[in-house]
């Protein structure tokens, strides 16, 4: 387990997914979130997703994850207010400790990159068995927009504990998606700015002071290889395995459909 990990577990370090609030908030909306769902988050580190699925919903939420130290601060961070609602275990993604089709929603992203490229789609599959049929799949993953250099990267997986790779653009991640018995339903995609000195301050002083020292280094890496990042949010819906599903192919209709315009008042 990477140096990394303990850092953040010791820290208070809020681990977020890409875009934090912004995508719990939008896969929630867009994937029909109510308070009958039951939402599994795998590497759920310290609690982050799981906690505010839970405020924001009111569903049942689990969250998982194989760092024994993450899960118990993921414990302490639950607030009194959806203590009924959220839990937290400890586990590993290649084999879950679940039922087949046991959530509506399952949360599977932040972990992928931890783990090697050639399990990559197993842990997917293990996602999947878990899910409902018809329950929906939620994913925010980084990809590069353009290749880092190699030494950056190196260094990056030296002390975050990632297993990335210079080929990790948007098609390498999106596809491992594909052999799965999933529709995408929604996917939307952002750019990253980062070294914003005021924002990098702010963030630091939220944190155990012990650990500051160890977050230099690690920011100053954050911001070299935010430099090469985008992300995409997805949305995909289990197809259940059965004939006689009432499915439009290709889904859109005759038609392709990009939406022009949009109001609220
Ligand atoms: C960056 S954090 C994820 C934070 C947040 N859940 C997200 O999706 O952005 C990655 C987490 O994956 C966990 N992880 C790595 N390998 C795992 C595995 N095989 N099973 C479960 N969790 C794993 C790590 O312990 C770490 O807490």
């Amino acid at each position: 387990m990477s140096q990394y990990l303990s850092v953040v577990a010791k820290s208070g370090q809020v681990n977020t997914p890409p875009g934090s609030y912004v995508t719990v908030k939008e896969w929630a909306q867009k994937s029909f979130v109510n308070p009958s769902s039951t939402i599994l988050e795998i590497g759920c580190s310290t609690g982050f997703i799981t906690i505010e699925m839970a405020r924001y919903t009111g569903a049942q939420c689990t969250g998982m994850d194989l760092h024994e130290k993450s899960v118990q601060t993921a414990k302490q961070n639950v607030d009194r207010f959806v203590a009924d609602r959220v839990s937290f275990q400890q586990g590993d993604a290649g084999k879950l400790p679940f039922e087949d089709n046991q959530f509506s929603h399952v949360i599977v992203s932040g972990h992928l990159p931890f783990i090697p490229a050639e399990m990559r789609s197993a842990h997917i599959r293990e996602a999947v068995r878990v899910l409902k049929p018809w329950g929906h799949l939620l994913v925010a993953l980084y990809y590069y927009k353009s290749p880092p250099p190699l030494e950056l990267l190196k260094e990056f997986n030296a002390k975050i504990g990632t297993c990335l790779t210079q080929d990790g653009n948007r098609s390498y991640w999106s596809c491992l998606f594909e052999d799965q018995p999933l529709s995408l339903e929604y996917a939307s995609d952002y750019a990253v700015s980062c070294d914003d000195e005021d924002r990098t301050r702010a963030y630091i002083a939220q944190m155990n002071p012990e650990t500051a020292k160890d977050w230099e280094t690690y920011l100053r890496l954050f911001n070299d290889n935010g430099r090469y990042l985008q992300y995409f949010v997805q949305v995909y819906r289990k197809i259940p395995d059965e004939s006689g599903l009432m499915l439009q192919i290709p889904r859109g209709g005759i038609y392709e459909v990009n939406k022009i315009s949009e109001r609220s008042f």
